[in-house]
């Protein structure tokens, strides 16, 4: 079937498919967002039809809910599941110490909060996402509407003492109109290229009035699979400190491509 993907969806696919390996028969799982998400949830969902497993769901954005509950998984909210065993989510960069940047589809509230909320996370990803240095992806600061340009001057503002290259940013839009997230929220993507203390960043930011969150995630991601376009994938396990790698197969999977576009 890979020959039906480009190089950069296979490594989607098969980063999410092996991510979708380590669920186990009971588990409560945070559902990510985002393209690489979407394939987990429907490798997923694969398993749950064919193994019979009896796990949970609790998406991170209403797109994710929407297309759990189309492929027939359990779906329901934090507060129902209090806490939870796995998420895996996708990332628009991760580093070496698995810092990540998120949000670039506008999830990173619900994401952070569910994350966290878990035992244990794994991030998903092509290998194009990896960086020495954070920062070169816009990272996003969800923001209240109620005077998001006052916000977004002492944002500004706040970088010049702040360890990054780039000061400048955007408030993030929907065609001719700003963005709101699940929440209500507005986004402002920081064009900074290059984030020297991302930890430090990531408590200041959200010490400014009308910051609800960064896409910041420090010291929450356990695992990342890097998925590669001839079918590789490598796993890094922060925790242990252990590399595997294995080649996925794609046989098995040949359903699930049946209603992609
Ligand atoms: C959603 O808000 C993001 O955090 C996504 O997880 C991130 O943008 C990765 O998305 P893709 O898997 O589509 O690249």
């Amino acid at each position: 079937m890979s020959d039906t993907l480009s190089p950069i969806d296979t490594a989607k696919f098969v980063a999410a498919k092996r991510a979708v390996g380590f669920v186990e028969d009971g588990m409560k799982l945070g559902l990510g967002t985002g393209s690489t998400a979407a394939w987990m949830v429907r490798l997923l969902a694969e398993r749950v039809r064919n193994e019979g497993l009896r796990i949970t769901g609790v998406p991170t954005s209403t797109r994710t809910a929407e297309l759990a509950r189309q492929q027939g998984l359990r779906v329901m909210s934090l507060d129902e599941a209090k806490w939870l065993d796995l998420t895996i989510d996708g990332a628009d960069e991760f580093d070496v110490e698995l810092n990540l940047i998120k949000g670039g589809g506008g999830a990173l509230l619900q994401e952070k909060i569910v994350a966290t909320a878990s035992d244990q996370m794994i991030v998903i990803s092509d290998v194009s996402k990896q960086v020495d240095t954070l920062g070169a992806f816009p990272l996003p600061v969800e923001v209240i509407p109620f005077g998001w340009q006052t916000t977004k001057a002492l944002v500004e503002e706040t970088l010049v003492s702040m360890d990054v290259l780039g000061q400048h940013s955007t408030l993030r839009m929907n065609g001719d109109t700003p963005y709101f997230t699940d929440e209500g929220n507005h986004i402002i993507d920081l064009h900074l290229q290059r984030i020297g203390n991302a930890r430090q960043l990531a408590l200041i930011l959200n010490q400014i009035p009308g910051v609800v969150e960064n896409g910041l995630f420090i010291d929450i991601c356990d695992v990342v699979v890097i998925g590669h376009g001839d079918g590789r994938v490598e796993t890094h396990d922060i925790n242990s400190g252990e590399t595997t790698e294995d080649l996925v197969q794609f046989a098995d999977s040949e359903n699930i491509f049946a209603d992609i576009d």
